[in-house]
């Protein structure tokens, strides 16, 4: 009898566990499928086969009053030196100019900058280098000084000298770092390095900071020996009365 009791209970047990393997395979199953099956239905719908939005190429960079020297640089870039250097410094190339509306993609033409009289712009010329590449080897300069002066000196062309000192930087750092010639972030020129008022508040925090742990490291050091010297006394006092 107990014999059998046993062997129902396993049977039983066995049973339970059985039932609980189906479900759980047909739990994960399920999950499987429902995890699969929309995006294999998806993939045979028509929204696959809509093409990904393409980015604006010519869309103007963000900035913001917080922005570093490197996205100054991008966005004055973008407004002095992408219409003639092409979006990612490749030169203005035949491609580059397609991506203007159709009646800006003949630079040189009627009123435009072919240097004619009616032409509202100033002339320039058929090629225009580029500016950007992997390596950096189309910059012919040896430091960023050396690119800064010419910069200045010569650029924009129309106008050399136009814009403010440190927007030069700017574009300077923009172009060496997208030439891979510098850190993306890092800063570069006279000013480069010098303590910000930010950084100054930072440092002064922790100036007041450091004061503070050691007066109050003094302050405990200072009761527990009091303390001690007091528990002497006792000892000492004990070993009188003794
Ligand atoms: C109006 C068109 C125009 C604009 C705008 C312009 N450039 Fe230029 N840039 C030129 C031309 C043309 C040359 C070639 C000059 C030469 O060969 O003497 C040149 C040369 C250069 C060179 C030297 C390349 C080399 O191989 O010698 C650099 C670097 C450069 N430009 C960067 C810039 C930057 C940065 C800006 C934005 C401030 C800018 N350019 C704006 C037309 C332009």
């Amino acid at each position: 009898m107990l014999f059998r009791n046993i062997i129902m209970t396993t049977l039983k047990r066995n049973k339970a566990r059985k039932i609980a393997r189906i479900l759980a395979s047909t739990f994960f199953a399920l999950l499987i499928g429902l995890e699969i099956l929309p995006g294999w239905l998806w993939s045979n719908t028509a929204f696959a086969d809509a093409p990904e939005p393409t980015p604006d190429r010519l869309a103007e960079p963000v900035l913001t009053e917080h922005s570093t020297q490197y996205e100054e640089g991008r966005y004055l870039y973008w407004m002095h030196c992408m219409p003639c250097h092409g979006d990612f410094g490749q030169g203005l190339t035949d491609e580059f100019r397609e991506l203007w509306p159709e009646d800006h993609q003949n630079c040189w033409g009627r009123g435009c900058h072919g240097g004619r009289e009616m032409d509202e712009g100033f002339p320039i010329p058929k090629t225009i280098p580029a500016v950007i590449s992997e390596s950096g080897e189309v910059l012919p300069f040896s430091t960023p000084e050396e690119f800064y002066e010419y910069l200045l000196t010569t650029h924009p062309p129309q106008n050399p000298g136009y814009l403010a000192e440190d927007e030069y930087w700017a574009m300077t750092a923009y172009v060496l770092a997208e030439n891979n010639l510098i850190q993306v972030g890092k800063e570069i020129g006279p000013n480069a390095g010098i303590l910000t008022g930010g950084k100054i508040l930072a440092v002064c925090a922790i100036g007041v900071l450091l004061l503070l742990v050691f007066v109050v490291v003094g302050y405990v050091r200072r009761n527990r020996q009091d303390e001690n010297s007091d528990s002497h006394e006792d000892g000492e006092k004990t070993l009188l009365i003794d």
